[in-house]
């Protein structure tokens, strides 16, 4: 996929020239494994064909310019003098700086334009692919080596460090190592991964719900605290240590609440080594019936779904084409992820979108979405 008229256009506009080099790196929707990443565990997302993209060129000075064209703003900070005061896209952009340079490398100035179709807010990754995008840009212009895992790890150190927010490293790696075609299946403790390839005849259905979380971050950071009394409990150093077996046997060390938590992430675990095994068995069945599963246990265990979440994995679930669906991401809105025969896809959003509309009165965005490849430099 070459950059896009419209990014080139805007760049020519800007400075005057082509741009020297142009990178991109994608949203992700999370197939299966949810709130596994900060216990440790596995996870199982795509990287999809929407993504933040950046034309740019090198600077002879230490200073980085980006023009980004959604917020129609731009940005200027000299490497030498990183400030805090941004916020928004901006702080991701100078907090990925601060997190290459704080690990020691070497990073060179440029200037560049930024435009992005991942919508905002909807559990899709879009400050995860900003921060790769970013990274990538450094690394083409500054001559770093491009590993993926150190990038994804630097990312989520802006994030948390820089911006402020807490985040695990799941989005970070899947818009780092996805790859066209396959889910990536992610070791959140080691950073191993593999890529398993889609089964033929399913296609991945995003259910914007249209709603946007409210109140996440102080529900994201109480079930992490949740999840780290129960493994402190548990005497073990992050739920990934218990497996279903053992937990049948503890679960009563725990309170109600706390049981509930840890059930969810210890059955979710299992559920992504379950998630595998039937795709590499072509059994799309099976696989429809783990997200259905885990999106049971995200709302009646987890309590991270909300009832426009729920409503349209319910319609999706009653259409016949559908093999499963589950609510995606950190919860509270934003999006659900729905497997889909191939061929029926339009059908079924059509119907899912109807009978939403009906039971909420709001107005989703379906769409299938393509997997893709993890951050890269665009051919010129
Ligand atoms: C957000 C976080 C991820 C992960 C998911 C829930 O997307 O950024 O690290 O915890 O929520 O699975």
């Amino acid at each position: 996929m070459p950059i896009s008229p419209q990014l080139e256009l805007a760049f020519r506009d800007r400075f005057g020239t082509r741009p020297v080099t142009c990178v991109r790196a994608p949203g992700r929707v999370n197939l299966m494994g949810e709130h596994t990443d900060y216990n440790d565990g596995f996870v199982m997302p795509v990287a999809i064909d929407r993504a933040i993209t950046i034309a740019l060129r090198p600077r002879t000075d230490r200073l980085v310019t980006v023009h980004s064209l959604d917020y129609q703003q731009s940005v200027t900070f000299s490497l030498d003098d990183l400030q805090r005061g941004e916020r928004g896209w901006a702080a991701y952009v100078i907090g990925v700086a601060w997190a290459l340079q704080s690990a020691g490398s070497a990073l060179l100035g440029w200037e560049g334009i930024l435009s992005g179709d991942i919508p905002k807010g909807a559990g899709l990754s879009s400050s995860a692919a900003l921060e790769l995008a970013t990274a990538r840009a450094f690394a083409a212009i500054s001559g770093l080596a491009w590993d993926p895992a150190r990038m994804a790890r630097l990312g989520q150190q802006a994030e948390n460090q820089w911006v402020g927010v807490q985040c695990g490293i799941m989005d970070q790696m899947a818009s780092a190592a996805g790859r066209a075609g396959h889910a990536l299946f992610l070791d959140c403790r080691s950073l191993e991964y593999r890529h398993i390839p889609m089964p033929a005849g399913i296609a991945i259905a995003v259910l914007d719900t249209g709603t946007r979380r409210g109140l996440v971050d102080s529900a994201y950071n109480e079930r992490r605290q949740q999840c780290e009394l129960a493994a402190r409990t548990l005497g073990v150093r992050a739920l990934r240590d218990i497996d279903t077996a053992a937990f049948k046997v503890r679960a009563t060390e725990l309170e109600p609440l706390t049981r509930r938590r840890a059930r969810h992430i210890i059955r979710d675990n299992a559920r992504v080594l379950q998630a595998i095994q039937a795709m590499q068995a072509d059994d799309a069945g099976t696989l429809g019936q783990l997200l259905n599963a885990s999106h049971a246990s995200l709302r009646d265990d987890f309590e991270v779904s909300s009832e426009a979440l729920n409503a349209i994995v319910e319609a999706a679930q009653r259409q016949e084409e559908c093999f499963g669906a589950r609510m995606t991401g950190a919860g509270f809105g934003g999006c659900a992820v729905a497997l889909v025969e191939t061929g029926q896809a339009s059908r079924f959003a059509e119907q899912v979108a109807a009978e939403y509309i009906h039971q909420t009165g709001l107005n989703p965005q379906i769409f299938v979405c393509q997997t893709a490849d993890g951050a890269n430099i665009l051919p010129a």
